[in-house]
């Protein structure tokens, strides 16, 4: 059978702070020839996000902290290159949450088989047409209850999640969109690139004081990827009913002390304004919806999105901590197949 080995990166030990090299083990896996129903899969792009931060933790959480001494998941897209089961074929391409090793074994079910759009690379199953666009859309228009004429601002802005929220948002009827990024050569595509109408470092100045400069009239939605100071400048910054999405904070991720939770909290009474956090898996019910929007404005060219490829399964833990470090514009994914 082809491909019986499989390529494995495994959490070795819970990290502290921020993750190393030596938190991880990569490891070569002989595989079973396939049980009924099963499938094997040649991954061509492993995903690498935020929360996976998260699961490297012993704490129960929205999902479960990953296993020592097993290989870690996450969403992967890839080629099935052997099947037992009726409902996979041959040559289908899939989504899947065996990520984080180059070839993947298991039951048909956990394998969604996709079409293959001529000209759209298949990792963009995990980003533009895949969860990380579904949590943008998801956050502005369930959780923020965007509406027409909105001013809204998106910290992490050229990231997965952020560079979505802010095309969406003006294809949405935003009358202005704000963002913020952490360096100047992504500040510069948010504007020219994406369609923000402002946009700013957050290492240049207080995002306070950058956030109450590009919004002088103040903000009816905050998409909030980062917390902290970026959160406690958007309650300085909101007007009367505002709508924030709490989608993440990783500004926390890997902070050993107290998190820095924002010192203006009684805005929130004073203003009316609603705070809502959301994790996207209670979501996917407006899967079909976003696919149509998503579909819809890729082929009109009302939305362009930009992925970071790391080559390599050996470098995935490296790509990991790359987006972390905000090496990405984009989604971040590792192409698991070799290249030439
Ligand atoms: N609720 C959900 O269901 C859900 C689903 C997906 C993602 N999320 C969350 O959404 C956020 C974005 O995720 P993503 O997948 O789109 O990742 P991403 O934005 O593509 O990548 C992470 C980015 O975070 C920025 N960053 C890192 N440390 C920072 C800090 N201390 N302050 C400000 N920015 C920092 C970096 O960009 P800079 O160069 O700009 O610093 C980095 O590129 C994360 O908080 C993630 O946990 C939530």
């Amino acid at each position: 059978m082809t491909d019986a080995t499989s390529t494995q990166v495994q959490l070795a030990s819970r990290p502290t702070g921020w993750p190393t090299a030596d938190n991880f083990s990569i490891v070569r896996v002989e595989l079973d020839d396939l049980a009924p129903g099963e499938v094997r899969v040649v991954n061509d792009f492993i995903s690498v996000d935020p929360y996976m931060r998260g699961r490297m933790n012993d704490v129960k959480s929205y999902t479960p902290p990953y296993v020592l001494g097993e290989t870690m998941t996450g969403g992967a897209v890839g080629r099935v290159v052997a099947s037992a089961s009726d409902a996979v074929t041959v040559g289908d391409t899939v989504v899947h949450q065996l990520g984080w090793r180059d070839v993947a074994q298991g039951d048909a079910a956990g394998f969604r088989v996709v079409p293959q759009i001529p000209g759209v690379p298949s990792s963009a199953y995990l980003g533009v047409l895949g969860m990380t666009a579904l949590t943008a859309y998801v956050g502005l228009l369930e959780i923020a209850h965007l509406r027409e004429g909105d001013t809204v601002f998106v910290s992490g802005a050229a990231g997965a999640v952020g560079s979505m929220v802010g095309q969406i948002a003006r294809l949405k009827g935003a009358s202005r969109v704000i963002g913020s990024a952490g360096t100047a050569e992504k500040v510069a595509l948010l504007t020219e690139r994406y369609g923000f109408d402002a946009a700013f470092n957050y290492k240049d100045a207080p995002v306070m004081d950058q956030l109450a400069q590009a919004a002088p009239d103040g903000i009816d939605v905050y998409f909030d990827n980062v917390g902290g100071d970026h959160l406690e400048a958007a309650l300085a910054a909101f007007n009367d009913g505002g709508r924030a999405a709490l989608c993440g904070a990783i500004s926390e991720y890997n902070e050993t002390g107290p998190a820095a939770g924002p010192r203006n909290m009684a805005n929130i009474v004073t203003r009316g304004l609603m705070l809502q956090g959301f994790t996207v898996g209670n979501y996917t019910q407006h899967f079909p919806a976003f696919m149509a929007d998503m579909t819809e404005w890729l082929t009109a060219g009302k939305v362009v999105f930009d992925e970071t490829v790391v080559d390599g399964i050996e470098n995935s833990v490296e790509a990991f901590l790359g987006l972390m470090r905000g090496e990405n514009t984009g989604k971040m994914v590792v192409r698991t197949t070799p290249q030439d």
